[in-house]
């Protein structure tokens, strides 16, 4: 009997409950995931009380990300790069810290368009927040070898490639000068709030540039398909949305706690279904 859950505040609105559900019936595993609300005030006098309750493992969603590293006792690679958890198993060793959006974001990249790993391959990144630099972190990991962030302030793409990147080529970039130079990357990912409802009409740029072929991923997931997305799906680019994403970074924290081989693809429809 697993017992599981989500730390964050707010959390009513999460999704991660059904998606742990389903994954626990698709693995014949037996167990509970129960969203935990913590008020900041309270933060550490809650924490310490998880301890006393023996969860095997739980979520970390904001504003905890980071906040919660202290109260563990090791971090994965990937955790300790970025310093931020979004997954934490009670191992042998104590509370164990994963960072498991990035490779989310990959793994339901990589199932969908395999050619776009390769060492040639050229990346857009949209945005300088947590999510990019999870995503940064996991596309230098893959066979992508060039990298290019462009923000709404400079500075902090400077600081995100100065902080993570080793061994692959970045440039920071500014919105103005990724706008116009579109046509030369085979990836572009926005991870920036810029579209999600409400406000859904926004795109952080124009795709005037974009050629047919290029995957264009959004993380939003509310909406679905974000404005930046229908305009991408009118030059014929092929889309990655942000629900691919946080499907599969739930079946990969799935996978840490259980040691079984969870699928995402099976519940895809259902779950899309679910966000409508
Ligand atoms: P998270 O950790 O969830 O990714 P974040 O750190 O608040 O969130 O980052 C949000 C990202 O969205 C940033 O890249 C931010 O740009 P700035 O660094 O310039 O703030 C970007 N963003 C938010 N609103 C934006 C807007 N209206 N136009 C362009 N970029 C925006």
């Amino acid at each position: 009997m697993y017992k599981l859950g989500l730390i964050g505040y707010p959390v009513g609105h999460s999704m991660s409950p059904w998606i742990h559900e389903n994954l626990m019936k698709q693995q014949g595993v037996e167990g509970k995931y129960e969203l935990i609300e913590i008020k900041p005030e309270e933060f550490d006098e809650k924490v310490k009380m998880l301890k006393t309750k023996e969860l095997d493992g739980f979520n970390v969603t904001v504003p905890y990300k980071e906040k919660i590293i202290p109260y563990l006792d090791g971090l994965d690679q990937s955790a300790r790069h970025l310093g931020a958890v979004n997954t934490v198993k009670l191992t042998n060793d104590g509370w164990m810290g994963y960072n498991t959006d990035g490779q989310g974001f990959v793994d339901s990249l990589r199932n969908r368009f395999p050619d776009i790993f390769h060492k040639g391959s050229q990346t857009l990144l949209l945005g300088s927040g947590g999510a990019a630099r999870g995503i940064y972190e996991a596309l230098m990991r893959s066979e992508i070898t060039k990298i290019d962030v462009a923000n709404r302030t400079t500075t902090r793409a400077e600081e995100l490639i100065q902080d993570i990147s080793a061994g692959i080529s970045s440039q920071p970039l500014t919105l103005n000068q990724a706008e116009s130079t579109l046509e030369n990357y085979g990836l572009i990912v926005q991870t920036t709030t810029v579209g999600m409802s409400p406000g859904h009409d926004q795109m952080i740029m124009s795709l005037d540039h974009l050629t047919k072929g290029t995957v264009v991923s959004d993380i939003v997931y509310r909406p679905m398909k974000t404005k930046f997305l229908s305009e991408a799906d009118k030059r014929e680019a092929r889309l990655h949305f942000g629900h691919e994403m946080l499907l599969q970074q739930a079946v990969y924290a799935f996978k840490i706690w259980t040691d079984t081989e969870p699928q995402a693809v099976p519940l895809l429809k259902e779950f899309e279904q679910k966000l409508k």
